[in-house]
């Protein structure tokens, strides 16, 4: 397994992955395609988001991928906090393929971004989930999160929030 950068060569992947999730918000939202005329259409929009435009600030996003060359789960790195990811989105926001759930591969891509992290020299990374977002937590906690204090968030929602030490 490998963490690779979106690429038109993944696009039939990148596709079926987006039709296993249905109607429900993609997670990582920089993995949405909808809207967009073309996949190439998309990479360049993710090109300039990632580059830090308008609303959003730097970040690098990747798929991991199997030995079958299968895309099993996405991650979104952010490079800073701003006041909205320090309450709520925090650094990493990762998904899973639906199929391919409850195998280890969130724990599995959350550690291979926090190298990632390393590289970028972020030293404590801020991880979130949903209050019940049990799978999410379990997998914060897998790899060393520390729960600071939840954000209540306006719609009610509340989000708990997860510092790991990422220095060693
Ligand atoms: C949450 C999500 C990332 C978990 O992915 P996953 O690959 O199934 O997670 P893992 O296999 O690494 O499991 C991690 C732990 O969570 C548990 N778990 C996973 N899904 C669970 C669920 N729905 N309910 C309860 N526990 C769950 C696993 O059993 C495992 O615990 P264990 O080690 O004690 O057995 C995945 O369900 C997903 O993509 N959900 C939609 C997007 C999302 O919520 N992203 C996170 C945003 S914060």
């Amino acid at each position: 397994m490998r963490l690779t950068r979106p690429d038109v060569k993944w696009k039939e992947e990148h596709e079926a992955y987006v039709s296993e999730w249905g109607s429900s918000r993609m997670i990582p939202s920089s993995f949405n395609l909808n809207g967009y005329e073309s996949y190439e259409a998309y990479l360049d929009a993710l090109s300039i988001r990632e580059n830090g435009n308008g609303k959003w600030l730097p970040s690098t996003n990747y798929f991991l991928v199997d030995e079958h060359e299968r895309v099993l789960a996405m991650v979104d790195i952010r490079h800073e906090l701003n006041d909205h990811l320090y309450n709520a989105g925090g650094h990493i926001g990762y998904s899973v393929r639906p199929c391919e759930r409850r195998k280890g591969y969130a724990t599995r891509i959350l550690a291979e971004a926090l190298m990632k992290c390393k590289e970028l020299g972020i030293h404590k990374v801020l991880v979130t989930c949903d209050a019940d977002n049990i799978g999410s937590a379990k997998t914060i906690l897998h790899n060393g999160g520390v729960e600071d204090r939840p954000f209540m968030a306006d719609n009610g929602n509340v989000v708990r929030r997860f510092w790991i030490d990422n220095s060693f």
